[in-house]
């Protein structure tokens, strides 16, 4: 049951005496901050007085006295101003909890009415180096995805992969061009890596030499005139002009600097210079290639057909690491054939119009035109996404399209959206649950190693190495001498590394940037999954200690006593499991579970420090704290797994 929906439903019942929307005054009941103000707190009161001009306590003593919660709460309180605190009923709480303790699903009822939701994400670009904002996509998603899953949703997860894009030209241009057979026998993934690579760095280069005499001549010019400007003194606007000039001219020197670097790159490596030498139209070239593929060319489509199922293993390697599945891997290349007549949809319901020769729809408020058709014909990543939603919902049946991707591209998928209802599809939730960017230390977006796919295996790698340390030195130190073999330490090593990783994506508010930090990340105390994943074993071993399993607690008829605000609050803890996922699936922000999470092993680590479980002497009490100690573990458990983290029963 989720405790909190139940009172706010209460309340609007309560509240349609004073407002046309209580449903909104009623969202206002929320977890009380301290315990000294029961469980839950509702200040409607004092907005619902202003409106009609009454007394804040006298409303709240009229909304109280119409309540009706006898069978959940304790008589509610006003307090202060007008506050309404609201405790429940500790038989309540121990009703709650045995229904839990019994049901297989923990007291999380299943969606009335399910949804039809589609789950974008993951989504990297094939062929391309894939980089830690997809490890984040992919770890957010997969979490949003077993949650709304779990809650009685009907999902579907769609992998969104590029696999049509200018980065099968290169590959095939290198691939004509560069190829080191030998290697790409031994290794063909790796192979065309470097062929990506390769091509990149050379039409890089060709742009860089061009482009390096006009940022040097547009420095010039801010120099000079930075230079003829006269001493600002006292004037603020001048000082102020200055200071801009002055930024302007450091941003270009940078500019200068990167353009630099990839000139030296190439020319201070003869066999790079020759290649260069001989390929000055590189990056027109690699476009033409691309063309052709589209265009149908049968060499080029033989060659991507060959390129894509390598690429694809290499990736679903790490998905299977990582335990992730998705149902469809629906890439931009399944759309490519209704492209044209989504360009046509358009233009015939007048909505895509030419513009220097693109298409281009134009939504009111924005500056920037949705470009449908470039000018040279090709179709574009928007076009795609149009096509993806129009097969989203009329042969997925979604009613909502979540997108799970990287914050920088929020300004195409506010245009996407807009397009999209004006388009017909105005009655679909379309979201863009965006993320920001992982950092390293010093705080410039992470990378790793060798910026590709194996740099991605190689972090999973290292987050495991590091993980098997912390679990060694942890079995080293048990008091009565190490309990794992070899292979249980490594297992929990892979376990609490790869939980590792994941949970640091999760916890934070997906809208912020994050520093990738493996110590914070790994620790075995604060709000790390090690921490979790400890305090589920801690309550396996506890119940082994105590010889009872589970399923025995599940069998006896014995309920649960409230000695202590400890057991009290951890009771409580567990029975609001559901409303922690609802809030989750609320804005997408599987942070709101992980902080829930963190609170519950928090609980329980209060209760362990504050009553005896296993050497309590009175055995009724006794059964009643090894439940406690049970559920908390499955429901911990229940969570994490619902982050896509798994546990382990002992570590
Ligand atoms: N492939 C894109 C990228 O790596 C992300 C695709 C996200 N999904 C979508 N429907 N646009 O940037």
């Amino acid at each position: 049951m989720n405790v909190l929906a139940e009172l706010r439903r209460r309340l609007a019942v309560v509240l349609a005496d004073f407002t046309e929307n209580p449903a909104d005054f009623a969202s206002m009941v929320r977890p009380a901050q301290d315990p000294k103000f029961g469980d839950f707190q509702a200040n409607c009161a004092m907005p619902l007085a202003k409106r009609h001009g009454t007394n804040p306590r006298e409303v709240a003593a009229h909304i109280v006295d119409k309540l009706d919660l006898t069978d959940l709460c304790d008589p509610a309180e006003v307090a202060g101003p007008g506050f309404i605190n609201l405790r429940l009923q500790d038989d309540w709480i121990v009703e709650r909890f045995e229904q839990a303790f019994r049901d297989e699903r923990l007291g999380v009822e299943a969606a009335a009415s399910p949804r039809h939701v589609v789950v974008d994400f993951s989504s990297p670009n094939v062929a391309k180096p894939m980089h830690v904002g997809h490890l984040r996509s992919t770890v957010i998603g997969d979490a949003l995805n077993r949650i709304l899953r779990y809650l009685g949703h009907d999902v579907v997860s769609d992998n969104h992969i590029g696999d049509w894009g200018t980065q099968f030209g290169m590959i095939i241009y290198g691939y004509k061009n560069f190829l080191d057979e030998q290697h790409y026998a031994d290794d063909p993934v790796g192979e065309l890596a470097r062929l990506y690579r390769l091509v990149n760095q050379l039409s890089d280069y060709h742009e860089a030499v061009r482009k390096l005499p006009e940022q040097e001549s547009l420095l010039a010019e801010k120099q000079t005139r930075l230079d003829e400007l006269p001493d600002p003194a006292g004037d603020k606007k001048a000082k102020k002009a200055a200071k801009k000039l002055r930024s302007e001219v450091s941003e270009i020197q940078d500019a200068i600097r990167s353009t630099k670097s990839k000139i030296a790159a190439v020319e201070d490596d003869a066999d790079l210079k020759a290649l260069a030498d001989a390929h000055p139209q590189i990056a027109r070239a690699a476009r033409d290639e691309t063309a052709r593929l589209h265009a149908g060319d049968e060499e080029n489509r033989r060659l991507w057909d060959r390129f894509l199922p390598q690429c694809l293993s290499a990736l679903n390697r790490i998905y299977e690491r990582l335990d992730i599945h998705f149902d469809k891997t629906l890439g931009e290349s399944f759309y490519d054939p209704f492209l044209k007549d989504v360009v046509e949809n358009l233009q015939q319901k007048e909505m895509a119009v030419e513009s220097g020769g693109a298409q281009c729809v134009f939504i009111e408020g924005n500056d920037a035109p949705f470009i449908v058709q470039k000018t040279d014909g090709a179709y574009t990543y928007a076009t795609t996404d149009l096509a993806t939603i129009r097969y989203r919902v009329e042969e997925l049946n979604a009613d909502s399209i979540l997108y799970v991707v990287d914050s920088r591209q929020s300004e195409h998928f506010k245009l996407l959206f807009e397009t999209a209802a004006k388009w017909g599809y105005g009655d679909v939730e379309l979201k863009h649950v965006s993320f920001g960017t992982v950092m390293g230390k010093d705080r410039k977006p992470y990378k790793t190693r060798s910026g590709d796919t194996v740099g991605l295996e190689s972090l999973l790698d290292e987050a495991v190495a590091k993980a098997r340390q912390i679990v060694d030195a942890n079995d080293d130190a048990k008091r009565d001498g190490p309990e794992l073999d070899e292979a249980t330490r490594q297992a929990v090593a892979e376990i609490v590394g790869i939980g590792g990783i994941k949970y640091a994506d999760l916890r934070h508010n997906r809208d912020s940037d994050y520093i990738f930090d493996w110590d914070k990340m790994l620790a075995m105390t604060g709000d790390t999954a090690t921490y979790m994943q400890y305090a589920y074993a801690r309550t396996r071993g506890i119940l082994r200690k105590g010889g009872v399993t589970s399923e025995q607690l599940q069998q006896s008829p014995q309920k649960i006593v409230l000695t202590h605000s400890a057991e009290r609050s951890l009771a409580l803890k567990i029975c609001r499991f559901e409303e922690a996922l609802a809030s989750v699936v609320d804005e997408y922000r599987p942070n709101v579970l992980t902080q829930y999470l963190f609170e519950l092993a928090n609980d329980f680590s209060t209760f362990y420090d504050n009553c005896h479980v296993l050497k309590e002497q009175d055995e009724s009490l006794k059964a009643s704290r090894l439940k406690l100690v049970d559920l908390t573990g499955r429901v911990i458990a229940r969570g994490l797994s619902l982050l896509g983290i798994e546990v382990c029963e002992q570590m």
